[in-house]
């Protein structure tokens, strides 16, 4: 029997068209003797779904109103304009990127609904995604974060500059606490340039942090699994920008250079392996993630943030870190369907 699987893409964050272009890697991989796909773009400004009729790429959303459905309890699909009802959903593949995405608000919406998702649940994905509870959580653990400070909005007027860049240096990273994408991050050099670094994260979250700037490599690696997961080999990302931003991610002409296997010695990757089991499990990740990592100059290895759904564009590294491991698209998608309904089945067997 096909299984019915909801591609969800787009949504409301900025990230948007970040998702368009994930979404389109995962469709592309669905193997059709197996999965029958049902694309499902959410409007970015509305939220409204709509199952898309044809799939022509690069994907847009065909907002048509034939085309709006709403997911129902018995996990079958609502065509709102003709009153028709599709045949039920098997699992849900969140391809989404941000806030209203990848911090636990879907995913609290499909556990309700108790349909099997891929990724990290509701906990994990909120977790993941707030860069302050995921650095406290992961100093606990003893993991090696960059030095921060949060500050909520409330605090922002009456906040001392000076004795911030006395305990984190200049230049700083300031950063949204639930963003990705670099989207309202900056490099601050001097007080001038912190006060607006702030204004502008302030633009996108209530909570913010604000981090001493390590200078060193970035290495990333792919875990994917539930209770026993995998990790690829390292890669690197060399940045030839100030620092890693929407540009140097996305543009073909951001001058990055990708190494999809990081040019480190083998003990490095080993820990490096080891670091990243161990975060997945401390930020209650499940099904797959990207973790990130700074390497400093001293050796010093930081966990920089985890991914509860990592970038699948055609610059991003989970994708080909996979295929280089010799698991190829079609087989990581699998894959990451199999995690869902192992991690549903677990949790069934609860008595809750
Ligand atoms: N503390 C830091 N030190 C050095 N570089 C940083 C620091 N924080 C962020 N950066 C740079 O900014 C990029 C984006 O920051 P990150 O925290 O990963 O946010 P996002 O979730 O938007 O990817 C990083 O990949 C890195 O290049
Ligand atoms: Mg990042």
């Amino acid at each position: 029997m096909k299984k019915n699987i909801a591609v969800l893409f787009g949504g409301q964050s900025p990230e948007h068209e970040i998702s368009l272009k994930s979404a389109e890697f995962i469709l592309k991989n669905l193997d059709l003797s197996r999965y029958t796909p049902y694309a499902i773009g959410i409007e970015k400004t509305t939220g409204f779904w709509y199952l898309q009729p044809t799939l022509t790429f690069p994907l847009h959303i065909n907002t048509a109103p034939e085309n709006l459905v709403s997911l129902l309890p018995d996990h079958k699909l609502y065509h709102v304009h003709s009153q028709q009802i599709s045949a039920a959903i098997d699992v849900v593949f969140p391809v989404l990127h941000g806030p209203k995405g990848e911090d636990g608000t879907i995913q609290g919406l499909l556990a309700l609904l108790d349909l099997p998702f891929v990724g990290a649940d509701c906990l994990g994905s909120a977790i993941g995604m707030d860069k302050d509870v995921s650095k406290r959580l992961l100093r606990e653990a003893g993991i090696s974060v960059v030095p921060f400070e949060t500050i909520r909005r409330h605090e922002y007027e009456g906040i001392d500059l000076q004795a911030l860049i006395k305990k984190l240096g200049l230049p700083c990273f300031v950063k949204p606490a639930n963003m990705g994408s670099s989207y309202g991050i900056s490099k601050a050099h001097t007080e001038t340039e912190l006060r607006e670094a702030l204004s502008l994260a302030f633009e996108y979250d209530t909570k913010i942090l604000v981090e001493s700037a390590i200078v060193g490599r970035e290495l990333e690696c792919a875990v994917i699994g539930n209770d026993l997961p995998q990790a690829t080999n390292p890669c690197e990302v060399i940045v030839s920008r100030e620092y890693y931003d929407f540009i140097a991610k996305y543009d073909d002409n951001g001058g990055t250079e990708f190494k999809v296997v990081a040019p480190i010695d083998a003990n490095l990757q080993e820990q490096i392996k080891a670091l990243a089991f161990k975060t997945y499990t401390c930020l209650d990740c499940c099904g797959f993630a990207r973790i990130d990592f700074f390497l400093a100059q001293d050796g010093t290895l930081y966990v920089n943030e985890l991914n509860t759904i990592p970038g699948f564009t055609a610059m991003s590294m989970f994708p080909r870190m996979w295929e280089q491991a010799g698991v190829k698209g079609p087989a990581l998608v699998a894959q990451l369907i199999d995690y869902a309904l192992e991690a549903f089945d677990h949790a069934q067997n609860l008595k809750v």
